[in-house]
C-alpha cells in the first residue's frame, strides 16, 4: 500500500459534488491534506470545518478552504466547478456556461499545480475535459474525465441484480459520452469470461434488453435528480476510486474521458473509453476489439460530442 503522507487533494467547487468528494476522501482515508475552494468562501470554510470536527473519529486528514494558490503541491486537483443540471436539463445543457467559468479559472490553478493529475467531474464533462486541455498547458495524461467511470458502475449494478452476482464479477462497461450518446459494447461484457447473454441462457435468467438497459443507465442521474434536484454520492464514490487509484499508483483500468487520437476513426474529442491509471494520470488506452456495429456507435457518440465542441466559444 502506497504511504498516504503527504498526499494532497485540492477540490474546486465545495457545492454538493464538492463537498460530497471531500467527505468521501476524509472517510475513506484517501490523502492525508484536502483544500476545498469555492468563490463562495464562507461555503468552503463551512464544509470544510464541518468535515474536520468530524475527524477525531475518522482517518488522519487535514482539510482546508483556502484560494487558487492553495493548489500549489497538489498531487491531485479534482475539478467539480461551475452549474449543476436541474430537473429537465441535459447534461449539454450546461455547456457554454461551464465552458466560461472553466476557461477563466482553469489557467489560473494549472499555473500553481502544472504537474498536478486533473480529475474533471463538472458537466458535460467530455466538453471540460476537452476545454481544460484547450485552455491550459496541461498534457493529456494529466487530465482524466469522470466520464462514464459512473455509468459503467450503475451498468454492473443493473446486471448484477439481474444475475444474483457482485458488480465486481460483471465485466461489463460504458463507452462514449457521459450521457445521451454514451452505450455498451455489448460483444466485450463477460462473467467468468462467459458472454452475459450465454450466462443468463445457462442459469436461467431471462434475457437482457440491451436497449432497456442503456436506456436505464443514461437516465440514471436524471432519475435522481428528478427526485432530490442532485446527484453527489455515487459521482464521490466514483471520483474516490479514481484519486485512489493514482495516488496508490494501482494501475487500474477505468473507463475515463480522454483526448481520443486515432482510435477508431476518431480523433480530437475527448469521450470515455478503457484506460490504465496510475500516478501519471491516464497511462495507456486500451483499444478492445469491438464489432462494427459498436464502431458505427462510438462514432456516432465522438459525432454529437464534436458538434456541441463545434459550437461552443473557446
Ligand atoms: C450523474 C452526473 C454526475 O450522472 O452527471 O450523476
Amino acid at each position: 500500500m502506497a504511504d498516504k503522507n503527504g498526499t494532497k487533494i485540492t477540490i474546486l467547487g465545495a457545492g454538493n459534488v464538492g463537498a460530497s468528494v471531500a467527505y468521501t476522501f476524509a472517510v475513506a482515508g484517501t490523502c492525508s491534506d484536502i483544500v476545498l475552494v469555492d468563490i463562495n468562501k464562507a461555503k468552503a470554510k463551512g464544509e470544510a470545518m464541518d468535515i474536520r470536527q468530524g475527524v477525531s473519529f475518522g482517518e488522519n486528514v487535514e482539510i482546508f478552504d483556502g484560494g487558487y494558490e492553495d493548489a500549489k503541491d497538489s498531487d491531485i486537483v479534482v475539478v467539480t466547478l461551475g452549474i449543476a443540471r436541474k430537473p429537465g436539463q441535459t447534461r449539454l445543457d450546461l455547456a457554454q456556461t461551464n465552458v466560461n467559468i472553466i476557461k477563466e479559472v482553469m489557467p489560473q490553478v494549472a499555473k500553481y499545480a502544472p504537474d498536478a493529475i486533473y480529475v474533471v467531474v463538472s458537466n458535460p464533462v467530455d466538453v471540460l475535459t476537452y476545454t481544460i486541455l484547450k485552455c491550459t498547458d496541461l498534457k493529456p495524461n494529466q487530465v482524466i474525465g469522470s466520464g462514464t467511470a459512473l455509468d459503467t458502475s450503475r451498468l454492473r449494478s443493473i446486471i448484477a441484480d439481474h444475475v444474483g452476482l457482485s458488480p465486481n464479477s460483471i465485466h461489463a462497461y460504458v463507452f462514449g459520452e457521459h450521457g445521451d450518446s454514451s452505450f455498451i459494447p455489448w460483444s466485450i461484457m463477460n462473467i467468468a469470461g462467459v458472454p452475459v447473454d450465454e450466462y443468463c441462457a445457462d442459469q436461467d435468467h431471462a434475457d437482457l434488453d440491451e436497449d432497456e438497459i442503456i436506456d436505464e443507465v443514461r437516465k440514471a442521474g436524471a432519475e435522481v435528480i428528478k427526485r432530490k434536484g442532485a446527484t453527489f454520492y455515487a459521482i464521490a464514490m466514483t471520483v474516490n476510486k479514481i484519486c485512489d487509484t493514482v495516488l496508490r499508483d494501482s494501475k487500474n483500468i477505468i473507463t475515463v474521458s480522454t483526448m481520443i487520437n486515432n482510435r477508431y476513426g476518431i480523433s480530437d474529442v475527448c469521450l470515455s473509453l478503457p484506460c490504465v491509471i496510475g500516478s501519471n494520470g491516464i497511462e495507456k488506452e486500451v483499444s478492445p476489439k469491438l464489432n462494427d456495429a459498436e464502431i458505427e456507435k462510438l462514432q456516432a457518440s465522438a459525432k454529437a460530442l464534436r458538434n456541441v465542441i463545434d459550437q461552443i466559444q473557446f
